[in-house]
């Protein structure tokens, strides 16, 4: 007979002890509070078997997100998959440099979606602005229309290889979180990382930055007159991608920092 306290005193052996009681109050469908006010509970076969399962997984490096299939963005639950980048922090400085030049009834572009964590996120806090998401991975995009439907977000989402599928059209305003880790970073061998896709972390170029390249590049033929562009980018890179945008011809551009004072987003008026 397992009971929770043993349970977790087990698991803790092994594994972080947020993160024992996060996969405990996953498996058992309560929360954390609960695992505090029951430990002696006792744990079913099946429950202790997954439980086992689970910090065997998280042993391995498997990131907790992808083991409970969820990770809180801007205060909304989103379900996540191995199919895409684990919703991180620093892309809330993004989304409210989205909100505060959103104006109403304004159309919006997220390229790169994964989740649909910044797309749905817009669409929630703005119900009247029209929100489009793309991404070149069509898995990616099976868990963006996923957590869409959740949030009740009414959001068109397409396939393709950034502004690809949207010739001819413009937005008011332009948001992306591409991949920018360089090829080779050591940071790609450590952590959560090592199980996300390649594809949402680096475009494997030799500074990690093609991709904001090809979207700052695209950018004045798919925005409208006085349309922003804001791109989150690495810790390092605010400076280069800064000049990316005034050689591009934007006309005001603008570095946002993190909580930490670190510039991670920057953007660009057309
Ligand atoms: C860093 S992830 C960002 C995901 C999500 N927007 C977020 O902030 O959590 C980058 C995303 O860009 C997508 N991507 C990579 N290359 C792309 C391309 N050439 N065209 C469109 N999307 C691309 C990846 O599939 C991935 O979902």
């Amino acid at each position: 007979m397992l009971t929770l306290k043993a349970a977790l005193e087990e698991a803790t052996a092994t594994i972080d002890r947020v993160d024992a009681h996060v996969l405990m109050a996953h498996v058992l469908g309560v929360n954390r509070a609960y695992l505090a006010g029951n430990p002696m509970r006792v744990l079913s076969e099946t429950e202790g078997a997954r439980v086992d399962m689970l910090v065997a997984r998280r042993a391995m490096g498997q990131p907790v997100a992808y083991l409970v299939e969820r990770r809180e963005f801007y205060g909304r639950d989103l379900r996540v998959s191995p199919d895409v980048l684990i919703p991180r922090p620093e892309t809330e400085v993004l989304v409210e440099a989205a909100l505060a030049r959103l104006a109403p009834r304004a159309s919006c572009l997220d390229l790169g979606t994964g989740s649909g964590a910044i797309a749905v996120t817009l669409a929630c806090e703005r119900r009247d602005a029209r929100v489009t998401a793309t991404d070149s991975s069509e898995a990616a995009l099976h868990v963006a229309r996923g957590n869409a439907a959740t949030h009740a977000c009414d959001i068109e989402f397409l396939q393709g290889s950034w502004y690809g599928p949207l010739a001819g059209r413009r937005f008011d305003l332009i948001v992306a979180n591409p991949p920018y880790v360089a090829a080779g970073d050591a940071h790609l061998r450590y952590g959560d990382l090592r199980f996300e896709p390649a594809q949402a972390l680096t475009d494997a170029s030799r500074d990690g930055l093609d991709s904001i390249r090809a979207i700052i590049a695209g950018a004045s033929d798919h925005l409208a007159a006085g349309g922003w562009l804001l791109v989150e980018h690495g810790y390092d890179q605010g400076l280069a991608v800064e000049s990316l945008l005034a050689a591009a011809g934007f006309r005001e551009t603008a570095s946002i920092a993190d909580l930490a004072g670190i510039p991670r987003v920057a953007g660009g008026k057309i």
